[in-house]
């Protein structure tokens, strides 16, 4: 059966890989902006989403995408820091991604961060391809601008090409060593069984056409019944970010995956000690092609539909968490929305012991998959939250009987400077990491050394 374009869900595209691996040029490259150039040390610091019609998909892709093919609406691309884990992206029942590119650096290959991205697609079966990214550094490269690859590949000297398949097998090889058939992306049959790999440059733009029909092709082919989903019943979504905006006070960035959330419509949003119920002030909405994270100059709508990063602005929003539950009430009754929330929180609340280590992470699914690494590494815990390390933490560490449970254990988190003198003093060790297992083994190198 077909059915109407607008009636169909945008899909949700999360961008993962390696930190300065491309991320950000890559969707600079496609929305036809220099978000990258202007990020502070060109790192990115926050996770951001950037809604992108069909009509630039097509246009980008050239003619490998007819939009008469398409009924999808465009995709919602959601640009994470490869610095930080992508776990915020959680939703109810698992990734809030309906497909990923993993973006991989064809000189640096596989590194930390590409593997964390891997182990987390896999346990939440999203389905994904790789941007094997800066294919233009490949020496004696002869740069095509914007040519799908396999033309400018033909167009390379032979030296080049066997460069650029040596570099590329190697990530082939990679991926199948994480258990992944892959291959390059034209000679895969069934995307849903191998993983394509897509060699591209951001900076040049070859290859683009061919990841962006890539995805279009993945989406409409495996996901159209995923999209045709009613979108204007209440909504729900995953908080981002909760951000201080002039004039609205705590806003939370979002991206609303299912239904629809209009101005005026009570919510119900995860926060710090419990749900908040709030009633939408204001929806604000980025530009189609702009990024939220950097976006002045936000629409103000009435209304809007899944998928879409959206700032919500509200009342009461301060102690909202970043990746919590957001939503929407409208004509259900709202203690059972409050519940629904509450059960979603509890779900991720963590198992704590007597006896064990403290846990401070960024956002409620980074502190979830931290809490299931010490678990696998049988490290109990006594305390684990969302927020930066605070006098209180130390405190607690502190009163630990074994000294391998004196310590915190911090992800992408902050000790806040009145923090400082008291894990200055105290006998509280901290180890701080922005890779989870790093951080678990560096934790469990320290333990190994005081029983040795
Ligand atoms: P984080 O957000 O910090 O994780 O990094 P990122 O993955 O978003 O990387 P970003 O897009 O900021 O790029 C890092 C650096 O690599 C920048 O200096 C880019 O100009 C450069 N770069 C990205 N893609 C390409 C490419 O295809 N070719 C070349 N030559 N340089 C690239
Ligand atoms: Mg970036």
């Amino acid at each position: 059966p077909t059915v109407e374009p607008d009636a169909l869900r945008t899909p949700i595209v999360a961008v993962l890989g390696h930190v300065d691996h491309g991320k950000t040029t890559l969707l600079d490259t496609v929305r036809g902006s220099a978000v990258s150039e202007g990020e502070a040390g060109a790192i990115t610091q926050h996770i951001g989403a950037t809604a992108v019609p069909l009509g630039t998909v097509s246009d980008m892709a050239g003619d490998l995408v007819d939009p008469t093919d398409f009924d999808l609406p465009g995709l919602l691309f959601i640009d994470t820091p490869g610095h930080h884990s992508f776990t915020t992206l959680r939703s109810r029942g698992g990734a809030l991604a309906d497909i990923a590119v993993v973006v991989v650096d064809v000189n640096d290959g596989f590194q930390p961060q590409t593997i964390e991205a891997l182990e987390i697609l896999e346990r939440t079966g999203t389905p994904f391809v790789v941007a094997a990214n800066k294919a233009d550094t490949t020496p004696g490269w002869n740069p095509r601008d914007g040519s799908p690859i396999q033309a400018s590949y033909e167009s390379q000297s032979e030296a080049a090409r066997s460069r650029l398949d040596e570099n590329l097998y190697e990530i082939i090889g990679d991926l199948s060593d994480e258990g992944f058939s892959a291959d390059l992306y034209w000679r895969v049959q069934n995307f849903a069984k191998n993983v394509g790999v897509v060699p591209m440059s951001a900076i040049t733009s070859e290859g683009v056409p061919d990841l962006l029909a890539v995805l279009m092709g993945l989406s409409q082919r495996y996901m159209k019944e995923q999209m045709a989903v009613d979108t204007t019943g209440p909504g729900a979504g995953t908080v981002l970010e909760v951000k201080d905006e002039r004039g609205f006070g705590a806003t939370v960035d979002t991206v609303l995956y299912d239904g629809s959330v209009r101005a005026g419509d009570e919510i119900v949003v995860g926060g710090t000690d419990g749900p908040i119920v709030t009633e939408v002030r204001a929806l604000l909405q980025p530009r189609p092609n702009a990024e939220i994270r950097v976006e002045k100059r936000f629409d103000k709508v009435e209304e809007v539909r899944a998928a879409a990063g959206i700032k919500v602005a509200a009342p009461d929003l301060d102690d909202a968490m970043a990746g919590a539950p957001i939503r929407v009430v409208r004509d259900r009754d709202c203690e059972s929305v409050i519940e629904e929330v509450e059960s979603e929180l509890a779900e991720i609340q963590v198992s704590t012991e007597e006896e064990g280590v403290v846990v401070k992470a960024d956002t409620l699914g980074s502190l979830e998959a931290m809490a299931n690494a010490l678990r696998e590494a049988e490290v109990p815990i006594l305390r684990a939250e969302v927020g930066d390390i605070a006098p209180r933490d130390i405190a607690v560490a502190s009163t630990a009987n074994k000294e391998k449970h004196r310590v915190v254990l911090g992800f992408n988190v902050d000790v806040l400077s009145n923090a400082e003198p008291e894990l200055d003093e105290s006998e509280v060790r901290l180890f701080d990491d922005d890779v989870i297992y790093q951080l678990v083994d560096e934790y469990e190198a320290y333990v190994d050394e005081l029983e040795r």
